[in-house]
């Protein structure tokens, strides 16, 4: 059903609300988190011919960063984190790696959750001392259980990933994948009122 045609709620104000107002948006809600998958690519394209100065377009990067990570035998979860590292880029100019991490944060586990979060500052280590920052500003964290995992992540797959004639899989090899990964939410403030719907 177009969103033009589709049964609306009665309600001006929430406190006026009933629970066939609920029962409509509970059901509208979850067509739309259906298709979420679709925007989430539809956001990571916008990153196409966006190539910040680097040698290759940040799709690219995000492609062979999942690419390297899947050829290397990571799990499906983890080769989707790879893929959406750097999605944040587009409208989380100065904290992209948050935005990335908050996307993912339902789907994923705390590890992969943190690695994603972190990345950014681990991946300093390359660069940061070129800009007035500490490169070493990781070491803050090297006590920490998730450390090694994302000093990996940051060392093979995403600052190698950068090179234009490297492997680079499409999108629509990782498209099954991702719409896995993101088919049930393990976490949400709604998780409870949405198996009640299913
Ligand atoms: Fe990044
Ligand atoms: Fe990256």
């Amino acid at each position: 059903m177009s969103s033009e045609n589709q049964t609306r709620a009665q309600f001006t104000h929430m406190k006026d609300g009933t629970a066939e107002d609920w029962h409509t948006i509970a059901a509208s809600f979850g067509d739309f988190a259906k298709s979420l998958p679709d925007r989430i690519m539809d956001h990571l394209k916008l990153l196409e011919g966006d190539f910040g100065g680097f040698k290759v377009d940040r799709m690219t990067h995000c492609l062979q960063t999942a690419t390297l990570a899947h050829r290397d035998g990571k799990d499906e979860e983890y080769v989707v984190c790879a893929l959406l590292h750097d999605i944040g880029d587009t409208l989380g100019t100065y904290n992209h790696a948050d935005v990335a991490a908050v996307l993912l944060e339902p789907f994923v586990s705390e590890e992969n959750h943190w690695m994603v979060k972190h990345h950014a500052i681990f991946q300093g280590y390359y660069f940061f001392h070129y800009l007035g920052l500490d490169p070493n500003m990781r070491e803050n964290f090297k006590d920490h259980p998730y450390y090694k995992r994302t000093l990996e992540f940051v060392s093979k797959y995403d600052s190698p990933a950068f090179d234009p004639e490297a492997e680079t899989l499409p999108l629509s090899y990782f498209e099954p994948m991702l719409r896995r990964v993101l088919a049930k939410p393990r976490k949400s403030l709604y998780k409870k009122a949405m198996s009640e719907e299913a």
